[in-house]
């Protein structure tokens, strides 16, 4: 039976989906008009037993933060739609904006009415240009068409949005961060409390969501939340996209219930690169802590990849056979978190700069093994001691590869230099029954 549950990707190869159009043509809009003519807390409580959890990466239960905003408070509410995407391996969420950007506005319509929002905000890693014209066509395409602006469909209910392109860091992403830079400030994140559902954007309730969240909401709304919750495990349902990259025959995204293994999607993208097999993998982006071979069956909700010591994050299922160097890779995600940190707290800001020079020093063979045990110190100064989950996101993949690959990080130091042939992408023939064994 195939595993896939094409839903949200169900029109991508429409002809021009990105359209009006197209989307209308395939029933778009119609769970518009179910949610207009539904009491707004009732839509909420769809969405809550829906048992819809954020797809942005830690998996909060959507119904309920919508939830915290409180009613009749007199003040503006505001729903804001993260659409930074940024985590090294994620990309779901502008494939999914580039296809069928009327998806998300849909979704965007809905949620804003269920938390009695008048204004809405995507905010759009601006580095994709492409995406953002998109979006703004599809918004100015839905203004045209009555979904948008005053007097939505006749009921009274009035809605702005606005398509906000941000200049491209991965800390705006960061939900607080994002606001301020909404806001017009550089991006750095907030203490909390207060949370954004009490004070967020310019100090009034705000939902903030992932796109992939928002994107789901109209198919709840159309299909009714028991047959959202049909799909999945017991505490993670429905379906999400999976991102399949790296040396895999044929990367890409694949729609299918949570609680999909890898092993299931493996065969789907053709499988591991011919003639090679799988070394390691992150389960969702770089800031999830690396598995192995041995983790091909772990069904991929937030509870079985926990219990397995990962996270599920943003399902971006980058996969490494065994002609990478683990320290190396590893080294190329340190640079990033390093050029990345905010600077607003000491244990990321000088933390993220020594982690570089320390697996550097590893990777060119010119360590100690006393160098392992102080990467292990930095990430244990690191992580729950940062301002924000940047911080722990960095110790991911050093600790996860210190834990399956202590051997290799050895091996460079026996040799005094990397084992692997760059330029061949193979490892020498000498220390591959090391690396295997390690493996
Ligand atoms: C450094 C950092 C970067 C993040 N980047 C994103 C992002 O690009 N998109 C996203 O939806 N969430 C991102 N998040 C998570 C958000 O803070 C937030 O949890 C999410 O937008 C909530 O939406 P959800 O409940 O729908 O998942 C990031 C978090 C951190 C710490
Ligand atoms: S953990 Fe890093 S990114 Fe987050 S606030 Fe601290 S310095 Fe900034």
């Amino acid at each position: 039976m195939d595993p896939l549950t094409p839903v949200l990707s169900d029109n991508w190869d429409a002809d021009r989906a990105w359209t009006l159009a197209s989307y209308e043509h395939q029933g778009g809009y119609g769970a518009l008009k179910k949610a207009l003519a539904t009491p707004q807390d009732d839509v909420i409580e769809i969405v809550k037993a829906s048992g819809l959890r954020g797809r942005g990466g830690a998996g909060f239960p959507t119904g309920m933060k919508w939830g915290f905003i409180p009613q009749g408070d007199g003040k503006p509410h505001y729903l804001v739609v993260n659409a930074d995407e940024s985590e090294p391996g994620t990309c779901k969420d502008m494939p999914l904006m580039l296809a069928s950007p009327h998806t998300l506005v849909e979704g965007v319509i809905i949620s804003s009415y269920a938390i009695r929002a008048n204004v809405a905000f995507i905010y759009v890693r601006g580095e994709v240009l492409h995406v953002v014209r998109r979006l703004q066509r599809a918004v100015q395409e839905a203004y045209l068409a009555g979904h948008l602006g005053s007097d939505i469909h006749g009921t009274g209910y009035d809605l702005e949005l606005v398509v906000h392109a941000g200049a491209g860091a991965y800390i705006c992403g960061e939900e607080t961060a994002l606001l301020d830079s909404l806001e017009g400030r550089r991006g750095q994140p907030r203490l909390r409390p207060p949370f954004p559902a009490i004070a967020g954007l310019y100090a009034s309730p705000t939902v903030i969501n992932n796109v992939e969240s928002i994107a789901s909401v109209p198919c709840i709304v159309a299909n009714g939340a028991e047959w959202f919750s049909g799909m999945g495990t017991e505490k993670s349902k429905g379906m999400g996209l999976f991102s399949l990259s790296g040396h895999v025959n044929n990367p890409g995204q694949f729609e299918a219930p949570l609680g999909i293994t890898l092993r299931e999607l493996l065969d789907l993208a053709g499988g591991v690169r011919d003639g090679h097999e799988l070394k390691f993998w992150t389960p969702g982006g770089s800031s999830t802590p690396l598995l192995t071979a041995e983790h091909l069956d772990i069904p991929l909700d937030f509870e079985s990849v926990g219990a397995a010591g990962s996270m599920l994050g943003t399902r971006a299922l980058q996969i490494f056979d065994e002609t990478t160097c683990v320290v190396r890779a590893v080294l190329r995600w340190t640079e990033f978190y390093k050029h990345e940190s905010c600077g607003k707290c000491t244990p990321c800001r000088e933390g993220t700069w020594w982690l570089v020079q320390t697996i550097q020093r590893l990777e060119d063979g010119a360590g100690t093994e006393a160098d392992l045990e102080t990467l292990l110190d930095l990430c244990d100064n690191i992580l729950g001691r940062a301002f924000c989950a940047l911080g722990d996101g960095a110790t991911s993949p050093i600790t996860s590869s210190i834990q399956y690959f202590r051997d290799e990080y050895l091996e460079h130091l026996r040799r005094g230099g990397c084992p692997f042939d760059r330029h061949a992408a193979t490892l020498f023939e000498s220390s591959a029954a090391t690396a295997g064994a390690s493996a």
